[in-house]
């Protein structure tokens, strides 16, 4: 999936929001629709697809490693997904592992440009920087208060990610919500980035893609109005598509063609 990672307007937007709230040590808030991309955005931020299956496996060292530490020591982030109904302590243990883990990689790279010297010591888990919670929702107020702390105490930038709505319901929290520094709204694609995913999707079923042409310009307008720019809605009616042009032997993708697609999924409308 990475591989296939489209840097989007709203993933540059993630970006420098991310950035703004780990210079400034505090506390954001990202909120938007299910399906366009802020988690993605966000592990993309954290290079956790790299990242994490090092620190998780912590396996044997290899020469490779010292690559990894530099992405470590240049992100300064944890990506964190709490399980539905979380337990707090076991959710701040489980940060802390993963705070203290990544702490080491970016220390090894400051002992490889010789930055930090000495013996190791303990407190390696004051390197990260930021610390992203993907599915804030699922956190309850006890977990939120000792996130809380944690930022008070370690100078630690937090952002939590969630569905729409979740900064009002941060408002009942005045400890956390006093400590916001910046909110943030993720956006489905927009029409320019709709196309361009768009002309990727036609060519992946070995077709081209014309805004100019009429039958086209209908099929796109009917993308959009099912999907309203949203990646995992567009993801799910692409193998749909295939299927009903397979099925009916048919060569060009038209709005009935996507109607009918859409009609399988249950999303349309
Ligand atoms: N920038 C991107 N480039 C390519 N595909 C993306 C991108 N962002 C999201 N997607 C696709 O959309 C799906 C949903 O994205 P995700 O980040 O899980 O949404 P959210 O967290 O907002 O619910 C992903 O599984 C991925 O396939
Ligand atoms: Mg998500």
């Amino acid at each position: 999936m990475a591989k296939d990672f489209i840097i989007t307007k709203e993933h540059r937007r993630f970006t420098e929001f991310a950035t703004a709230v780990r210079k400034e040590r505090t506390i954001g808030i990202c909120h938007g629709d299910a399906g366009i991309g802020k988690t993605q955005s966000a592990r993309r931020y954290a290079h956790w697809d790299t990242v994490e299956p090092f620190i998780t496996e912590w396996g044997p060292r290899t020469e490779d490693d010292a690559k990894l530490y530099a992405t470590a020591n240049r992100c300064r982030t944890v990506f964190y997904t709490p399980e539905v109904l979380p337990r707090p302590k076991i959710l701040m243990h489980e940060i802390a592992h993963l705070q203290t883990k990544l702490g080491i990689c970016i220390d090894e790279h400051q002992r490889n440009i010789g930055k930090v010297t000495g013996a190791r010591s303990g407190h390696t888990n004051k390197w990260v920087e930021l610390l992203i919670i993907d599915e804030a929702e699922r956190l309850a107020p006890t977990a939120l208060e000792l996130l809380r702390d944690e930022h008070d105490r370690y100078d630690l930038a937090i952002i939590l990610i969630g569905m729409p709505g979740i900064d009002q319901r941060f408002r009942h929290y005045p400890q956390l919500y006093s400590r916001l520094g910046f909110s943030h709204r993720y956006r489905a694609l927009g029409r320019e980035e709709l196309l361009f995913v768009l002309d990727r999707h036609w060519k992946r079923l070995g077709r081209t893609l014309d805004p100019d042409d009429f039958t086209d310009a209908q099929a796109i307008a009917a993308i959009e109005r099912i999907t309203r720019g949203n990646f995992r809605l567009l993801e799910r009616l692409f193998p749909q598509i295939a299927r009903v042009l397979k099925i009916n032997q048919l060569e060009t993708i038209t709005d009935d063609v996507i109607e009918s697609a859409a009609s399988i999924l249950v999303i349309g409308n």
